[in-house]
């Protein structure tokens, strides 16, 4: 079976995948041309407060993070040493030997596979009468080190049978070869049990691509593993923790919920390879490392250098959930590797152990400190749950063996945890026959969530921002769970994030929030991508080593993030809603916490609307109006990577009028409006 799978994702890679194979443009989009008929009309939209659509969910607007485009590795996990452990495929990758007296057998790459399973090589280092500059290693970082000026950085490494005392003296440089820092650390304890030693010091200058030199300085032998760099400004002060200035962006999206770890990290290129969880708890040092499912998957993308060291693991992403005010959303291996490449399938009766990881995870995240998983979480600080809600099965899995598997997962974990929401998925795709199977089953299973993917172009976005008008509100809820529009003709890389990409989002997520009875959640894909490490844009935040650069889809996403109001209202031109006329797209919420009506309208063509507002059912006694808007009449528009962005949410105080309040949408706009209203 697992072959037929395999054969079917093939021919199905063939067909398209139009995101799965990079640099393949998308449909035409016919964005920002000029409609003359609506040059002389005007809208006359009715906002009607007592007829709403439902709840919005606390939920409604999420993020999706992925270790993908050097996102936690290289990224969002701060350490600044590549290949610490000497654990990848080549064990030496990101290491350079040096040193005046450096000669053969000088460090040996020594692997203790039976006795650290986890962790098995470390490096032997033999030196005689060794100074500064005589033998030492380099450790080039991940695209360089990014190092700031008078920020303290924290060494440590870990050594055991150590001959003499040994002095590493530590130094930073820049791209041209200066010193810009410097530290020193003994190495003096004996014995054949690893021990840890450590040392801070300061940088005396900024560099966007440092290394790290370490020089050995003495005589004798000594084994040495773990060689660490962190940033000493690492988000709330955790050692060993992640970069403050990219988790700072994710805060400000104020998301309901994090979806982790992927995407198809989870499923793995095999089974072997999938993400196991409990593989990424308890100590960082006995996380075995894991090649990285995106290091080879685009031929002409690949990132060789790219492995999990899963440092950022299942507690720290708990954390870092609960640290954001995010519900935490993992997503688990179902038993079947990618379908886009080994398609391996673990048969239904040794499905067991993917069933129990799941049934453990519940336990690692909410269990009492007695029982055994949450004594771990326990024990790596946080005694408290993380009161896990939900959890995903599988990430972009179809076929009818995804059924059954859902099934048994399903019958299982419900009658252990029905507390616990299950996300199942609708597959890659967003129709089509595997589309249509996957939901009639997954509904006839009455799943909680359904999980839809859609990378498609911005004109198919405009054209779908009535998607969900229609779906059944009695079954089963939606997450969309990634989407982006990816727009034609454009090189892949940063100028994929440009204006009519974002634009084409903001006019379907009108759809999205009319229809959040149904529509739960919601996550743009992928999250993050490094300038000089990416496999996959367009991306929601570009990042260089020192510095996070929203895009404008970032801010339409925090428009609607923070203007999610709590339920939804009637917005209608002419009886209907407002959902792509004469390239017009509307909908509104209520913030009853806040007692604010907030509407939000899409202009995506490339002409001035007129509108008139007409404002129903609420009690409006406020003179001023806030109106957001992003605009630009350039649909090729990005935020430059490097440099602060331009295209981003711009505020003004307008005068109320609740009934033809005249108002002029700019071409290519996006607007929110925020209107007080009394109880
Ligand atoms: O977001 C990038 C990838 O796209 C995800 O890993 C996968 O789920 C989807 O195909």
């Amino acid at each position: 079976m697992a072959c037929i799978i395999k054969r079917m994702a093939r021919k199905i890679k063939r067909q398209l995948p139009s995101y799965f194979i990079a640099g393949v443009s998308l449909a035409c989009t016919t964005m920002l041309t000029c409609s003359t008929a609506s040059l002389a009309q005007v809208h006359v939209l009715q906002v009607d407060a007592s007829r709403s659509n439902g709840a919005v969910q606390p939920t409604m607007w999420g993020i999706f993070f992925e270790d993908i485009n050097l996102g936690a590795d290289g990224g969002i996990y701060a350490e600044l040493v590549k290949n610490r452990s000497f654990e990848f495929i080549k064990p030496l990758m990101g290491w350079d030997l040096n040193g005046k007296k450096l000669k053969e057998g000088s460090f040996l790459l020594i692997n203790e596979a039976k006795e650290r399973p986890n962790n098995p090589r470390f490096l032997q280092v033999s030196l005689s009468d060794a100074a500064a500059g005589d033998l030492g290693l380099v450790n080039e970082g991940f695209r360089g080190m990014g190092i700031k000026k008078d920020l303290a950085y924290d060494f440590s490494i870990q050594y055991r049978r150590l001959t003499n005392p040994i002095s590493l003296l530590l130094q930073l440089k820049n791209s041209s070869g200066k010193i810009i820092g410097s530290g020193q650390l003994t190495l003096n304890a004996t014995g054949d049990d690893w021990q840890q030693a450590s040392t801070s010091f300061r940088a005396t200058d900024t560099a966007a691509s440092g290394q790290l030199q370490i020089w050995l300085v003495g005589n004798g032998q000594v084994d040495l593993d773990q060689v660490s760099f962190f940033p000493g400004d690492t988000w709330k002060g955790r050692k060993g923790g992640l970069r403050a200035d990219m988790v700072q962006a994710l805060a400000d999206l104020k998301p309901g919920f994090i979806r982790f770890p992927g995407g198809c990290i989870v499923e793995g290129h095999e089974l072997s390879t999938r993400y196991q969880w409990k593989k990424t708890v308890g100590p960082v040092a006995n996380r075995p490392l894991s090649i990285n499912r995106w290091n080879n998957e685009f031929a002409e993308r690949a990132a060789p250098d790219y492995f999990q060291t899963f440092g950022l693991g299942f507690f720290e992403y708990f954390q870092l959930a609960e640290d954001i005010g995010a519900e935490p959303l993992p997503i688990l291996s179902c038993g079947m590797a990618c379908q886009f490449n080994s398609a391996e399938l673990v048969p239904l009766d040794e499905l067991e152990p993917y069933i129990q990881d799941a049934i453990d995870l519940i336990e690692f995240a909410n269990g009492d400190t007695q029982t055994k998983w949450g004594a771990l979480r326990a024990s790596m600080g946080h005694p408290a749950p993380f009161n896990l809600k939900m959890m995903g099965i599988g990430n972009e899995n179809w076929g009818p063996q995804y059924l059954e598997r859902v099934k048994v997962f399903a019958a299982r974990l419900k009658a252990q945890h029905p507390e616990v929401k299950l996300i199942t998925s609708a597959g890659p795709f967003s129709s089509g026959e595997m589309f249509d199977t996957l939901d009639k089953g997954l509904r006839a299973l009455q799943v909680d969530f359904i999980d839809e993917h859609y990378y498609m172009s911005p004109d198919w976005f405009l054209r779908h921002a009535n998607r969900y008008d229609h779906y059944d509100r009695q079954g089963p809820k939606i997450f969309a769970g990634e989407y982006a529009a990816h727009p034609p003709k454009q090189p892949q890389g940063p100028l994929r994030n440009n204006w009519q990409a974002a634009l084409s989002e903001a006019a379907f997520m009108t759809g999205l929030e009319r229809n959040a009875a149904v529509v739960e959640m919601c996550s743009y894909a992928p999250l993050f991508a490094h300038i000089d490490g990416w496999q996959w844009s367009p991306d929601l935040i570009w990042v260089d080593n020192l510095n996070s650069y929203p895009t404008p889809n970032y801010y339409v996403q925090q428009l609607y993030s923070l203007n999610k109001g709590t339920k939804t209202i009637s917005i209608e031109e002419g009886g209907k809603a407002l959902s792509g006329q004469d390239s017009l797209y509307a909908s509104a919420v209520l913030d009853e916490k806040q007692s604010m009506l907030i509407i939000k309208l899409v202009n995506a063509d490339g002409v001035d609307k007129k509108t008139v507002l007409n404002l129903k059912g609420l009690r409006i006694k406020a003179k001023e109006a806030e109106r957001i808007d992003m605009k630009s009449t350039d649909p090729l528009a990005v935020n430059a990577v490097g440099a602060a962005p331009k295209l981003i949410p711009q505020k003004a105080s307008v005068a109320i009028k609740t009934s033809n309040w005249a108002m002029v949408l700019p071409a290519n706009s996006f607007t929110v409006l925020r209107i007080p209203y009394q109880k």
